[in-house]
């Protein structure tokens, strides 16, 4: 029987590979080498039928491995080249560990911070662990002039459109929890991962530690003008993504709070209405009580309309030509509403024999109703339901 001690970390280390026939044996050797003995590891590749055989190399070497207590690597085989971040999520996807580490296969990222990422996961309650080249004693090396100004201009433009505050976002060396990911859905466009999760992720927690990266010595970058397009189309996704999120917090909260409004503002129309209602009728003894209420609701027409426009929907329209057609609206509704309150009242004072007071307070809350719901459509041209 297997024993699982609860304080072994599993950790999942996802290498991506596009021909690193040259790299990925070495590279296996010495993630080998740096990882803890205690930490149970496993390496996936994930190669995408390289031309020069990377993943039958993978696959031999797998078969002649030794077996090392707590050290695994497997391979996905991948019919054809379809892009570096759906060749990661595939890996994460196999992952058995809740740990997953991303690196690539070309020897820039160091596997000696390996063991100081995954003890920040652990120890620290981070979420994501960034291995980055722009904090502070981290730096590039080996890398032309024109590909640092690239990356420098593809960090700001995630910084600019996507307020993100890390500094390395585009990195390809980073560790993070596996259940982060449990409720995101990702695009998987083009080279950055890492960029969608730092934006589809809610409340994690990151870390940036400084790493040195090299350029590789063997082979090629396969970052080409297409994978700069699909940065551009990713950043535009996201943004996008993030306008939405953002527009559906703040309608269902003003949602919330501007029925809330309208209601406060429909108590204190109440109060206009039946205090001048009740005065004409105590002041001028031989009004009508039907004239008395008419004008109490034509006071409180008014009354409500101009709070309704400046608080509760925040229109800063102030136009004229805007506010009057508005108003034209608000009228009408209310219209339609004191028709109902008058005919109510009429109905349950005259034919029902109710005390005028509880018959207008009945019917008030009536119109009151449909109000809310045609002005919020119509007046001030918002959803309903949002
Ligand atoms: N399976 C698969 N499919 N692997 C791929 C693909 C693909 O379409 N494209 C690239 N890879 C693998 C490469 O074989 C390598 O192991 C790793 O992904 C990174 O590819 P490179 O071509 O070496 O990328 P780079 O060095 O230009 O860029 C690296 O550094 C950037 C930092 O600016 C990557 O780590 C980027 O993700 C990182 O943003
Ligand atoms: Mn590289």
């Amino acid at each position: 029987m297997s024993q699982i001690n609860e304080k072994t970390t599993h950790v999942s280390i996802i290498i991506p590979t596009y021909n690193e026939s040259q790299n990925i044996i070495s590279m296996l050797k010495s993630i080998a080498e740096h990882i803890p003995k205690k930490i149970s590891t496993q390496t996936i590749i994930v190669d995408d039928n390289s031309p020069d055989g990377t993943g039958k190399i993978v696959e031999e070497y797998i078969n002649n491995f030794k077996k090392i207590k707590n050290y695994t690597i497997d391979v996905i085989h991948r019919k054809t080249k379809s892009g570096l971040s759906s060749a990661i999520f595939n890996g994460i996807q196999k992952a058995k560990g809740e740990t997953i580490i991303v690196m690539d296969a070309d020897h820039s990222h160091p596997p000696q911070i390996i063991p100081k990422m995954i003890e920040s996961l652990k120890k620290s309650h981070y979420d994501i662990v960034i291995a980055s080249r722009y904090v502070k004693g981290g730096q590039i090396k080996d890398w032309t002039k024109s590909r640092k100004i690239i990356s420098k201009i593809a960090t700001k433009i995630a910084k600019l459109f996507l307020n993100i505050e890390q500094k390395d976002p585009m990195s390809g060396f980073f560790a993070f929890k596996k259940n982060i990911l449990k409720n995101s859905k990702l695009d998987l466009i083009g080279y950055k991962i890492l960029l969608e999760i730092l934006v589809k992720t809610k409340d994690v927690k990151t870390l940036e530690i400084p790493y040195t990266f090299t350029d590789r010595k063997i082979g090629t970058s396969k970052l080409d003008r297409k994978i700069i397009f699909d940065y551009l189309k990713s950043v535009w996704k996201l943004y996008r993504y993030g306008k939405k999120v953002k527009t559906n917090d703040i309608q269902s909260t003003s949602f919330i709070s501007k029925a809330a409004r309208f209601y406060t503002v429909g108590a204190t129309g109440l109060i206009v209405n039946l205090f001048t209602s009740f005065s004409l009728v105590s002041i001028f003894p031989d009004i009508w009580y039907m004239h008395a209420n008419l004008t109490g609701i034509l006071f409180s027409i008014s009354s409500n309309f101009i709070l309704n426009k400046f608080w509760t929907f925040e229109d800063k329209d102030f136009s004229k030509k805007k506010a009057l057609s508005q108003f034209f609206k608000f009228s009408s509704f209310s219209t339609i509403g004191a028709l109902i309150q008058l005919g109510l009242v009429f109905y349950l004072t005259d034919a029902q024999n109710m005390p005028y007071h509880i018959s207008l307070i009945l019917a008030v809350s009536v119109a009151a109703f449909g109000n809310f719901i045609l002005n919020k459509k119509f007046t001030f041209n918002e959803k309903l339901m949002d």
